[in-house]
């Protein structure tokens, strides 16, 4: 194969709990993904040279070693021990750094690419166990399903077999959010709150620093998500639009108080529901029907410059 032309669609989260903090620095997350109709175009083409070449013409996007493509087609190279290299055309469409996992998608799809285009034969297990080592979303990607449900990291999926075909729309604000700051900052919050709030004698005794979660904790989280998927298999989107929830709200809003502006003003329209996705900065809303998302698009992009309708994908 010479070359391919591959869609790279991006996502929402459309519940994310955050259940502990890892020793290895990350969190422990219960996320329900939907793969939405918002998507790049990534165009693969055979090099004898055995160059990996990135060519983007988006400006915050890099093209050496800090672009997740060119760290999935290296990491493909050295474990298989390839000569063979690939120009890969990266058409963007999706918002950089949103919390919609754009750059992730991107790495999925140049994983399932190459793989295609250097004869890899790769099983999509195999795929799954390097996407994970390159970023906590890939996995979702690389599982090939519309919905699924992402514990551990976010990076152990279960694919979810929902028929349910949902309207959103999507408003990724100008200013940036950083993965890592919101998750710092929910810590900081949740360390805050803990003090404030946790008997004292409970404080001196240590009890449930940074150790297991409560099972009483994972109970109830593993009860709202069912709820919510439930409420997708009848396809009760009015009471799936309640189900939304983001445990990184707090802190995201925190850091950013005008995206607390931007929900409460999705809320004042006929939107089921709303919620940040991921760790922001894009707050989305579940609506009704096209017809209402593509009215809501209108009003909001008299405000907001990057405003989508998206449908599930
Ligand atoms: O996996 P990814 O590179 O997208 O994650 C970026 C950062 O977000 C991580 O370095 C970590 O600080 C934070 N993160 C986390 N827990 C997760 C996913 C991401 O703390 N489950």
């Amino acid at each position: 194969m010479k070359t391919l032309t591959l869609l790279s669609p991006a996502k929402l989260n459309l519940f994310l709990k955050v259940v502990k903090k890892r020793p290895d620095g990350y969190h422990e997350l219960v996320t329900l993904f939907e793969r939405i109709s918002l998507y790049d175009t990534l165009r693969f083409k055979r090099r004898r040279d055995g160059k990996i070449k990135i060519i983007c013409p988006h400006r915050d996007v890099p093209t050496g070693p800090k672009n997740l493509v060119y760290r999935a087609a290296q990491l493909l190279k050295s474990k298989h021990r390839l000569s063979c290299g690939a120009t890969i055309h990266i058409m963007k469409r999706i918002p950089v750094a949103a919390g919609l996992a754009g750059g992730s998608s991107n790495a999925a799809t140049a994983l399932l690419g190459l793989n295609k285009l250097w004869g890899l034969e790769l099983s999509r297990e195999q795929l799954i166990a390097y996407g994970r080592r390159l970023g906590a979303d890939i996995p979702f990607f690389l599982s090939g399903s519309t919905w699924a449900l992402g514990t551990e990291r976010g990076d152990k999926i279960k694919p979810l077999a929902l028929k349910t075909k949902l309207w959103h729309v999507v408003v990724v604000p100008q200013f940036r959010l950083y993965t890592k700051d919101v998750f710092e900052h929910f810590a900081f919050l949740k360390a805050q709150k803990q003090l404030k709030y946790k008997p004292l004698s409970a404080v001196r005794k240590g009890k449930n620093k940074g150790g297991p979660a409560p099972t009483n904790m994972l109970t109830k989280t593993s009860d709202n998500v069912n709820i919510l998927i439930r409420h997708l298999q009848k396809n009760d989107v009015v009471r799936a639009g309640k189900g939304l929830y983001n445990d990184l709200e707090d802190s995201a809003f925190s850091l950013s108080p005008r995206l607390k502006i931007l929900k409460e003003l999705f809320g004042r329209s006929n939107t089921l529901g709303v919620s940040l996705s991921g760790s922001g900065p894009s707050i989305f809303g579940l609506i009704r029907s096209q017809k209402e998302a593509e009215s809501l698009k209108r009003a909001l992009s008299r405000r907001y410059r990057r405003v989508f309708a998206v449908t599930t994908y």
